[in-house]
């Protein structure tokens, strides 16, 4: 007998997406893993138990945890959850650890080695496993489509015997993994789009999407970009030329969409009240970083705002879970392809390294204890009770969810990776 990972269903509300697919089922049997699904674990990204029995897995219940080796999750397992869980157990999941110390502590007194998927460093061999792009990638896609389905217009020029239909003028902010998407699917569907950053790389990747770039690209720009790829926060000055070039370029767009972060900041505010304000009646915000504080002033988590001159702006929570079909099958590959260096191919069973750079980098606890650098203090904290979420709110419709649920974050959102990309 092999050793055992469990897939268990997501309890929180606002969390259709599930750790595992069909086909990384198979592959996980591949490595001499027996695998155990949660019955309806999958059922919210579309995957019927059946398809998973028939990739191989086992359907089993929420105890079955107490015989896994593996646990593979989309978000924290809860100090309830953890209660079940075999010490020295493996799990990985979008661990979401920055100021949740008393729940990092927790993954520690359970004895689980516990990893954190976002913390994965961005060199070339993890790209795989690079739970943030897989996510944040689909995420600037659902944008466009959220924000075209506010929209009370078509996006592409429409010249028809009737008349013409002018092409929608789409301006993404902040172009990271999402805001390429982003600008790619705005394209595809006709827009006019335009697009900002405070990196210059940006400026050639914006263009060679057929986009035009638009930027204060001062002194200050040219050094924007930190060795990993992400981007700074700006000083006072900057930001008040940036808002002044904003301000008059986003009167005159129908969708904007917004996915500005810094790692280990709140997210820039962007775009001020009196710039919404600014925009023509019909027009449609998109903030994707609206869990992480907003890019947008009034842009509220988990809610459609409709403000006093008709201009929409959309927070949507967990975005990538509003196509959890498809993020689904990403994030389990993206869980798999890291799992995968864990195994010992020749006896098959689980040897983590403790010196690989990709365990250094996301191991949070182990052998009970907090063992990553940037919570080395986690588990003096004290574990208070959160209120239960009463069982009427756990449905699939993430409009029902919870009002706690509102800061939980996406796993597009950011926290700061102490490794981020080209740190190998
Ligand atoms: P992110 O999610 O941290 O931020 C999104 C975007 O917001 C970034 O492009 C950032 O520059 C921008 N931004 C921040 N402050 C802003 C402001 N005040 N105004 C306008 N824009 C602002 O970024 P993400 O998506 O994680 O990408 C960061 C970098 O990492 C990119 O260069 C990306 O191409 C790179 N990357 C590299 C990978 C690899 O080498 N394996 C994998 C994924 C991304």
């Amino acid at each position: 007998m092999g050793q055992t990972v469990f897939i268990p269903r997501e309890l929180d509300a606002n969390e259709p997406r599930v750790a595992a697919s069909p086909d990384t089922v198979k592959r996980l049997a591949g490595l001499g893993f027996d695998i155990i699904v949660e019955a309806g674990a999958g059922t919210r990204s579309r995957i019927p138990d059946e398809e998973f029995a028939k990739a191989g897995a086992a359907i089993g219940k929420a105890a079955d945890v107490a015989k896994a080796d593996v646990v593979l999750k989309v978000r924290r397992p809860t100090h309830a959850e953890l209660k079940g869980y075999k010490a020295g157990a493996a799990v990985i999941a979008i661990m979401d650890p920055y100021g949740n110390d008393a729940e990092v502590a927790a993954l520690a007194k359970a004895g689980v080695t516990a990893f954190s998927m976002e913390f994965m460093p961005r060199i070339t061999r993890a790209q795989s496993m690079d739970v943030l792009s897989s996510q944040a990638n689909l995420a600037g896609y659902q944008a466009v489509i959220d924000g075209a389905a506010e929209y009370d217009r078509a996006l592409p020029m429409m010249m028809t015997a009737a008349g013409t239909v002018p092409a929608a003028k789409v301006f993404i902010m902040g172009v990271g993994v999402a805001g390429l998407q982003a600008i790619a699917t705005a394209r595809r569907l006709g827009a006019v789009v335009t697009a900002t950053d405070v990196r210059p790389a940006a400026k050639e990747q914006v263009a060679s999407l057929g986009a035009k770039f638009l930027a204060v690209e001062d002194e200050e720009f040219k050094a924007a970009e930190t060795a990993g790829g992400y981007a700074k926060e700006m000083s006072k000055e900057y930001q008040a030329k940036q808002a002044a070039l904003t301000a008059e370029h986003i009167a005159k767009q129908d969708i904007v969409i917004t996915t500005a972060l810094i790692p280990g900041r709140p997210a820039p505010k962007l775009v001020s009240a009196a710039m919404v304000a600014s925009m023509k009646p019909g027009s449609v915000i998109v903030d994707l970083a609206v869990e992480r504080g907003g890019n947008v002033e009034g842009a509220e988590p988990g809610k459609i705002v409709t403000t006093a001159n008709n201009v929409k702006i959309v927070g949507h929570l967990n975005v990538p879970g509003r196509i959890a079909a498809s993020a689904s099958l990403l994030y389990a590959r993206n869980l798999f392809a890291f799992l995968e260096t864990l195994v010992d191919k020749n006896t098959k069973t689980l040897a983590i390294n403790r010196e690989d750079d990709l365990v250094k980098a996301t191991m949070l606890t182990d052998g009970g204890k907090v063992v990553h650098p940037a919570f080395a203090k986690a588990d003096q904290q004290p574990y208070i009770e959160p209120p239960a979420i009463p069982a009427t709110t756990m449905v699939a419709d993430a409009s029902a969810a919870p009002k706690k649920s509102a800061t939980r974050k996406t796993a597009a959102s950011k926290s700061p990776s102490p490794k981020p990309k080209g740190t190998a």
